[in-house]
C-alpha cells in the first residue's frame, strides 16, 4: 500500500557508489485530465485560436454560469485577480474596509489591499472553520463596504446569517469559492448566493485550467464592470477606446478549452472526492487525537482538501498508509504584511483560529494541528 501511495520513508539505497534516496515527494494534488482536454487544446492549436478570444472562452463561461446557477460568468487569468475584479466592480478603494475570514489563503486579503482598502479579520466557526457569522457585526464600522466569505477546503460557509447581517448594514457579499466548485448550501450551488463570486482553476483545484479564474454573478451591471476591468477598460461600444483604467486579466482560449473539458466531467471529479473523503472518514473515525472535517446537515462538502486537526497532546499516530503533510493555511495576520491590519488587537481575540492553525507557529512542536491527508500522488501542484 505504501508504495502504491508513493510513500517511502526508507533509508537511502546504494546504486553503484551513489546513494539514492527512496523518499518520494508527495504533492498536495495532481490534476486529472481524463476527458476532452487534449482534443480541445489540439483544436485551439490547429485553429490558431490560442489567445483570449475564441469559442472555448464563450462556451466555458456559459457552461460555468449554468453549473453555478447564475446568469453571468466572466473568465480571467487566476482566482486572485477574480477577487480583485469583484472588488473593483464594487468600487472599493482607499479608506474602505472589507471583512475577511482569519482562516484563508493570502490572496483573499491581498485583493483587498490591491484596491488600497483594509481587510478586517473575523474569526472562524470551530466546526466548519469558515467565517463565524455571529462575530461579523462587531467588526463593522462606518467604513465597512462588504464581506468576503471563503468556503474553506470545500465546505460552504453558513450563508443565511451572513447575507442577513450584510443586508442589515447595506454591505455587499463576495463568495471566494476558489476551493469549493460544486459545493452546495441548502441545495443551492455556492457561487449563486452572494452578490458576486469568484473561483480559481489553479492546478490543485477541483477543476483546473492550469492557471485561471472566474467571476460569476446574477447582476448584469456588475458583470459588465468585471468584463470592462479585465479587458484593459475597453469601451464595449467603441473599439480601442478606454474610458477607465483597466487590467489585462483575460483567460486564454487554450485555458478555457481545458476548463470546458474539466467541467464536462465535474460530477465525476466531485463524486470521486466525496468517495475518497468517505474512505478517510470511515478509516480515521476511531483515531484518537484527530478532528475530522464535518459536513453540516445544510451542506454538501466537496472536500477540496481532506484536512484534519491534530491534537498534539493526544495524537497517537496514524497508519503508515496515509501521511499528513502540514499546515495548509497559515494564520494570515501573523504574516508580517498583515500585522498592521490588526493593530491593537491581541492574537487571543481570534481563539478559534489559533486552535486551528496553532501548530505552524508553535516553537517546540513539529506536529501540525492542521494537516492534509493524502491518498494518491503524482505531479506536483501544491
Ligand atoms: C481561498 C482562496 N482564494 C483565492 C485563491 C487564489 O487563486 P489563484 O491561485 O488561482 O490566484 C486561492 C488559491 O489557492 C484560494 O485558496
Amino acid at each position: 500500500m505504501a508504495s502504491q501511495l508513493g510513500l517511502d520513508a526508507g533509508a537511502p539505497e546504494e546504486k553503484g557508489n551513489t546513494p539514492v534516496t527512496t523518499r518520494k515527494f508527495i504533492p498536495v494534488a495532481a490534476p486529472m485530465l481524463v476527458g476532452n482536454e487534449k482534443a480541445y487544446v489540439m483544436d485551439c492549436l490547429d485553429s490558431t485560436w490560442i489567445s483570449s478570444s475564441g469559442k472555448y472562452i464563450e462556451q466555458f463561461e456559459q457552461a460555468f454560469a449554468d453549473f453555478c446557477g447564475v446568469r453571468y460568468a466572466a473568465s480571467c487569468c487566476n482566482g486572485t485577480v477574480a477577487l480583485h475584479l469583484a472588488l473593483l466592480a464594487f468600487g472599493i478603494g482607499p479608506g474602505d474596509e472589507v471583512v475577511v475570514p482569519t482562516l484563508t489563503y493570502v490572496a483573499t486579503a491581498n485583493a483587498v489591499k490591491y484596491c488600497g482598502a483594509s481587510p478586517v479579520f473575523v474569526d472562524s466557526d470551530p466546526e466548519t472553520w469558515n467565517i463565524d457569522p455571529a462575530l461579523i457585526e462587531a467588526r463593522i464600522t462606518s467604513r465597512t463596504k462588504g464581506i468576503i466569505v471563503v468556503h474553506l477546503y470545500g465546505h460552504p460557509a453558513d450563508m443565511d446569517p451572513i447575507m442577513s447581517v450584510a443586508k442589515r448594514h447595506g454591505l455587499f457579499v463576495i463568495e471566494d469559492a476558489a476551493e469549493a466548485h460544486g459545493a452546495e448550501y441548502k441545495g443551492r450551488r455556492i457561487g449563486s448566493i452572494g452578490d458576486i463570486s469568484t473561483f480559481s482553476f489553479y492546478g490543485n483545484k477541483i477543476m483546473t485550467t492550469g492557471e485561471g479564474g472566474m467571476v460569476v454573478t446574477d447582476d448584469g451591471t456588475l458583470a459588465a464592470k468585471v468584463r470592462q476591468f479585465k479587458g484593459q477598460g475597453w469601451d464595449p461600444n467603441r473599439r480601442y477606446w478606454f474610458p477607465i483604467i483597466g487590467y489585462n486579466y483575460r483567460m486564454t482560449n487554450v485555458a478555457a478549452a481545458i476548463g470546458l473539458a474539466q467541467l464536462e466531467k465535474a460530477d465525476w471529479h466531485i463524486g470521486r472526492r466525496r468517495e475518497v473523503a468517505e474512505w478517510y472518514n470511515e478509516n480515521l473515525k476511531d483515531t484518537r487525537g484527530l478532528t475530522l472535517p464535518v459536513e453540516k446537515e445544510w451542506a454538501r462538502n466537496v472536500y477540496w482538501m481532506y484536512t484534519v486537526i491534530l491534537d498534539d497532546k493526544n495524537y497517537i499516530g496514524i497508519d503508515h498508509t496515509i501521511c499528513i503533510t502540514g499546515s495548509a493555511v497559515y494564520p494570515i495576520y501573523f504574516i508580517m504584511l498583515y500585522t498592521r491590519c490588526v493593530n491593537g488587537i491581541e492574537t487571543n481575540n481570534y481563539p478559534i483560529y489559533r486552535i486551528i492553525s496553532r501548530s505552524s507557529y508553535s516553537s517546540n512542536s513539529r506536529i501540525p494541528t492542521t494537516g492534509i491527508i493524502h491518498r494518491t500522488s503524482s505531479r506536483n501542484n501544491d
